[in-house]
Formats: C-alpha cells, structure tokens, sequence
C-alpha cells in the first residue's frame, strides 16, 4: 500500500467566532505565543511523513501562503546580524523539500466544499485532513497515529475525542457497536453532523483524517447539510455504506482553537513553560 504522502489543510472558513481579529488576519495566522496555529498543523504533518502540504485558502488569506514563502528581505537582515536562531525559525530545515500548493475555494460552501476542491490533486491512495484551528500536541503526532492505524487496517480513520454533553453537539459525532477498546480502535456504523438531540456517543471528530480518495464521489452529488453547508461529515456518511472506517481515539492535549475558550487554554497551557523557565 502507497504511504499517505499528501494532505489537505482547509484554510477558507471565515472565522467568524474570532471577529474583528479575523477581518484581515486569518484565523489560521492567529498566533499561539510565536508560532501560528497553521505552522504547528504544517510541522505536525511534515514530520509524521507529508511531503505535499495543499492548502484549500480564500482571497482573503494571502499571508498564509506569505508565511511558508522565503522572506529574503528579512533572511538578509537577520543574516548581517548575526541571528541565526531567528533565521532557522523563519527558514525552517524540515519545509525545505515540501511541496505547497493553494488552491481557493470561490465560496465558503462548508469544509466538504473545500476538501472536494482537491479532487484532482489525489489519485488512487490514502490521504490526510488536518484542521489548523484544532491543536493537538502530543507524541507521536495525532496524524502520525492516524496513518499508522490507516495503513495497518487499509481504510480511512477519524480522529476522535471524547466531549462532554453539553458541547457535543457542535462537532460531527459517531456510532460504533464494534470496539476494539484495547486499541482505541472504533469500526463506524454511523455518524451524524452536529446532532441537536441524542448525540449517538459521545466520541467526536477532533481535526484529524487519513481518508480513501473515494470519498470524493460521494462528495460530488452531496447537498447542503446542516447550517447550509456541504458537510464532510455526511459524505463519510455515504461511504460507510460502501467502504469501512475507523475512529481513533487518540491520547494528548487537545484545543479547539476555532472557540476562544480553547485558544486561550492552548496559550495558557504553553504559556506555563515560558513562565517556569
Ligand atoms: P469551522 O467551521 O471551524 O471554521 O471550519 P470557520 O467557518 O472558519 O469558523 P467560524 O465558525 O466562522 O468561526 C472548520 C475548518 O474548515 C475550514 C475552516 O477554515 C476550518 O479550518 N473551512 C470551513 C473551509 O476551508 N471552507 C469552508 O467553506 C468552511
């Protein structure tokens, strides 16, 4: 089986949650101490094995596609001074063999919208999802722990997270009745976008994805799903008729940094070893 080599950043939501600091600034660029939310989703997949990194990005989100350019300007200065730990931060050793592609989504129609915008990038093979505004720091990498149980079990898998009653319903959630409990391993049967009532568990998808390239067939035909939009969630709905798929449920810190509540925690978090050093 190939290596999952290629993954998918969707990056043309509106950030809406984070107005007015995403009226010129994408939520994706929104800083965690030093580093933007997007560098640690980059630096997650590039390690875990990622050699072509396609950002699905807007009009509007220039400086993502500014950031993992060359700054020469700045390189040169940085140079003449002598900072070189400030040039291996701006000029990272581990982006330098990495492909970056942009392509813009004309209309922000929902993240299945987005990931369908790279059909024609994907070929017969596996391939990840990871969702900048949702952090997760932990060892080995969450995506790196997707792509094993992918490759071990030849299917696509989700991560998942466990969450509380009360916010379960703004996430995709899933039901499983095969569980293999030892591995943090779940077989789907079903899973529902943001449920209103009777979550099926309260196992959500957390930001994470190694899917099959068949789920863009079944994103072609789908419609608006809730909120209006074209929803990932239900084109993985429509596959599991066809195809299996696991949820895994990975260990390590996990902040949903598209809510303020979780981006001030992730801050706080790794505030604390700036404040103990
Ligand atoms: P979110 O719903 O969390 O992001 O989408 P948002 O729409 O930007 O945020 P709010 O709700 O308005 O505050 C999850 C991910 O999918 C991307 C977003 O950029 C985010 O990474 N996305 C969403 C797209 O790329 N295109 C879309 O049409 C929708």
């Amino acid at each position: 089986m190939p290596k999952v080599t290629k993954a998918i950043l969707p990056v043309a939501g509106l950030g809406t949650r984070f107005l007015p600091a995403t009226k010129a600034i994408p939520k994706e660029m929104l800083p965690i101490i030093d580093k933007p939310l997007v560098e640690y989703a980059v630096e997650e997949a590039v390690l875990a094995g990622i050699k072509e990194i396609i950002f699905i990005t807007s009009h509007t989100k220039r400086s993502i596609e500014d950031h993992f350019n060359r700054n020469y300007d700045l390189e040169e200065k940085l140079n003449q001074a002598g900072k070189k730990e400030s040039l291996k931060k701006i000029n990272r050793e581990i982006f330098k063999d990495i492909t970056f592609t942009y392509i813009k989504q004309k209309s922000q129609k929902g993240l299945g919208d987005a990931i369908l915008q790279a059909k024609h990038l994907i070929k017969d093979e596996l391939f990840a999802i990871l969702l900048a505004d949702d952090l997760i720091l932990n060892n080995p990498s969450s995506i790196e722990q997707l792509i094993n149980v992918s490759m071990e079990n030849k299917c696509s898998v989700i991560g998942l997270s466990k969450v509380n009653h009360d916010d379960i319903k703004k996430y995709g959630v899933i039901s499983s009745l095969e569980i293999n409990a030892d591995q943090n391993l779940f077989w789907l049967d079903d899973i529902v976008e943001k449920p209103r009532d009777n979550p099926p568990s309260d196992l959500a998808v957390f930001g994470r994805y190694v899917l099959s390239h068949n789920i863009f067939k079944y994103l072609e035909n789908l419609d608006p799903g809730i909120n209006g939009e074209i929803q990932l969630t239900d084109a993985i709905r429509l596959m599991l008729s066809d195809y299996p798929v696991a949820g895994y449920l990975y260990e390590g810190k996990k902040f949903d940094c598209g809510s303020k509540e979780g981006y001030v925690n992730a801050i706080t978090y790794l505030a604390k070893d700036i404040l103990d050093n």
